[in-house]
């Protein structure tokens, strides 16, 4: 397979070096529009280099994976889809829920497969979690804690075009408990804080942000993520039943000390980054991906999978502005 990738910054170079590593694929090119950053890395992975999408897309690719920045996502994937490409695409689909919609619309009608990049989907706690509550192993669930902390932030430039917070960071946690659980989020109420740095505030943004869901079976979601989680990276999910619990990332990495005496978990060592947390998991949609792309296989994450995350992130967002709850229901994008 002949894959090619567009973007090569922190995700794109990443993404770059696993598919490199992976026996299905035979050739990689990359482009981005720093052409520099493109020549660089495919100096060090030794792979083709396209100087922009348009030579990348007639380079006669099997799969495109875009990975470049929030706003050149629905360009990117409107093109992949035109020319007929099996696509993966970085989360989110686009930065606006209007892009969103007419993507969804273009895609489906298209019948092009379409990836969209939810790596927790892959990640084997999730999928546990997940095969538990599908199987009422916890019986009725009550209550869900999903939180995303980052342990640094990312670059203000970065943060100037990310969409905000929910639609940025949350948004995993958001289809995460579809995906666990099957039900869609009924209501949304969210706040949000800045204790950091002015970009935060300079992009209209916040730094710290917490949103309460209802799921359609009346289920509470207690969602937290923050930019800033000195301890470490700390993604977990907490799902509490009738029956039982079942966390994930509750384990030695866990970023969080007790205040426990005499307690000696976790043992360490910690997660510092998405990178190190979802190594695995990033390896196994990447190659899901591959399968998408030589026909082996559906999508296993849509771009409506995409839409309804970023509908709730969007209720979140605009909660957080409002200062009051938002029904699901009156997010269309109208
Ligand atoms: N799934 C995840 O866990 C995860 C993690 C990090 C980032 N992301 C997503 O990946 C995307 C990239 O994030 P990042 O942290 O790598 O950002 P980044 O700023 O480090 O890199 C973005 C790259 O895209 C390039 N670029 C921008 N516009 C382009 C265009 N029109 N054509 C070609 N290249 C272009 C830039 O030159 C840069 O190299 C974002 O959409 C982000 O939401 C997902």
């Amino acid at each position: 397979m002949r894959i090619g990738l567009v973007g090569v910054g922190r995700i794109g170079a990443f993404h770059a070096r696993t598919l490199a590593s992976l026996d299905a694929v035979d050739e990689l090119v990359v482009t981005d529009a720093d052409v520099d950053a493109a020549r660089s890395l495919g100096a060090e992975l030794g792979v083709a280099v396209a100087d922009d999408t348009t030579a990348l897309l007639a380079a006669g690719i099997d799969g495109l994976v875009i990975a470049a920045a929030t706003p050149a996502h629905a360009a990117l994937l409107s093109e992949g889809v035109a020319a007929g490409i099996p696509t993966f695409c970085e989360k989110p689909v686009a930065a606006t829920l209007t892009e969103t919609l007419a993507l969804t619309t273009l895609v489906e009608r298209s019948g092009v497969p379409v990836q969209i990049g939810f790596q927790r989907r892959f990640d084997a706690g999730y999928r546990r979690v997940q095969a538990a509550v599908r199987a009422g192993e916890l019986g009725f669930v009550h209550t869900i804690r999903a939180n995303t902390h980052d342990q640094a932030p990312p670059a203000a430039t970065y943060i100037a075009t990310s969409g905000g917070i929910f639609r940025d960071c949350s948004v995993h946690d958001f289809d995460v408990v579809r995906f666990v659980t099957g039900h869609e989020v009924a209501t949304a109420y969210a706040t949000g804080a800045n204790q950091g740095a002015d970009f935060f505030t300079a992009a209209g943004d916040v730094d710290t942000g917490g949103a309460l869901l209802t799921l359609d079976d009346g289920t509470i979601v207690l969602v937290s993520a923050t930019r800033y989680n000195g301890a470490g990276h700390d993604v977990r999910l907490e799902v509490l039943g009738e029956k039982g619990s079942l966390g994930v990332g509750l384990d030695h990495s866990l970023a969080l000390d007790s205040a426990e005496s005499g307690v000696n978990f976790p043992a360490g060592p910690r997660h510092w980054s998405f990178m190190d947390r979802f190594q695995p998991a990033y390896r196994a949609e990447l190659a899901a991906f591959v399968d998408v792309a030589r026909g082996a296989a559906p999508s296993p994450c849509t771009v409506r999978d995409a839409l309804e995350a970023f509908r709730v992130a969007e209720a979140c967002e605009l909660s957080r502005a409002t200062g009051r709850p938002i029904a699901l229901a009156d997010i269309t994008g109208a």
